[in-house]
């Protein structure tokens, strides 16, 4: 099973994080010194992907552009022999091939996998990354999957228990634990209420997916908020070939919550050796 690609949908308003997203895609919104959208492409590069097709709309060139040569701010830069800040956005610039599509409307997170159907119809298998999602650990997120899908041949979701007052904000699955922390998948249901839920394990947004998932796109009717759900589709491949769910091991921060959003840019920030010292020392005191 060969994954190339990854399917990162980019589309959506950005309601959450307002007024910050009324102009600036939420996917470029600063995660310490960089846009959070920078951290899922390196997330999936580590993985030893190779293209990101970003799924977008018209609003949002500035993600294209962030992955692009910027030749004249290069000039800018090297005139003033600004040589690290020069290598920093070349590296961008230079680290992965796009692919652009647009969702000319927003009907949801299936709709946008949907709208990706052309470009990865003939590949093995390809991953789908929430830009919300940012993820860290030992071992990249998605690469988590990627090893899962290759040796049984199944697609493959990402789930991380949640509390269970949260559950409402998710896709929930339940299924047998058929190894530590693998699931046989059997049933799916976008964001139930708190009394519905089958179980705490929420989907997160990584997924290895195979082109099997267009049959069932194309089929299900538009689900929870009047959208075509992934979470749906994901229930018909489940009761059809078969689908497993791997508990991803690491931290998550979901960039349109504000706390998570907050705690992540301090997360960053005080890995960077140079920062961490004045960091805590200006935090100390806010905390009381
Ligand atoms: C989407 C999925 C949901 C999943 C979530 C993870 O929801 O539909 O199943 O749990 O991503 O972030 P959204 O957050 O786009 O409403």
């Amino acid at each position: 099973m060969n994954i190339h690609k990854v399917v990162i949908p980019v589309a959506g308003w950005g309601t959450r994080s307002l007024p910050a997203t009324k102009n600036i895609p939420k996917e470029m919104l600063p995660v310490y010194n960089k846009p959070g959208v920078q951290y899922v492409v390196e997330e999936a590069i580590q993985a030893g992907i190779e293209d990101v097709v970003f799924i977008t709309n018209r609003d949002k060139s500035a993600i294209e552009d962030h992955f692009d040569y910027n030749l004249q701010l290069e000039m800018v830069l090297e005139r003033s022999g600004k040589e690290e800040a020069l290598a920093a956005i070349r590296q961008v610039a230079e680290m992965v091939r796009i692919i652009s599509i647009r969702q000319k409307r927003q009907l949801g997170l299936g709709h946008a996998v949907l709208c990706a159907k052309d470009v990865v119809r003939y590949d093995d298998a390809f991953a789908v990354m929430v830009g919300d999602d940012l993820m860290f650990g030992m071992s990249p997120g998605i690469r988590q999957l990627i090893e899962v899908a290759q040796s049984e041949r199944l697609p493959v979701i990402g789930v991380m228990e949640v509390p269970q007052d949260r559950v409402s904000r998710y896709g929930i699955i339940s299924g047998e634990e058929i190894s530590p922390g693998i699931y046989q998948v059997r049933k799916l249901v976008e964001k139930p209420r708190v009394d519905q839920a089958p179980s705490r394990l929420a989907i997160i947004g990584r997924y290895v997916l195979t082109p099997e998932i267009f049959v069932h796109l194309e089929k299900i009717s538009p689900g929870h908020g009047g959208e075509i759900q992934l979470t749906d589709a994901l229930q018909g491949q489940a009761s059809a070939r078969g689908l497993l769910a791997v508990k991803i091991r690491g931290m998550r921060f979901d960039a349109g919550d504000w706390a998570e959003y907050l705690t992540a840019n301090i997360y960053f920030a005080l890995q960077d050796e140079e920062l961490r010292e004045d960091l805590v020392r200006r935090l100390k005191p806010l905390l009381g």
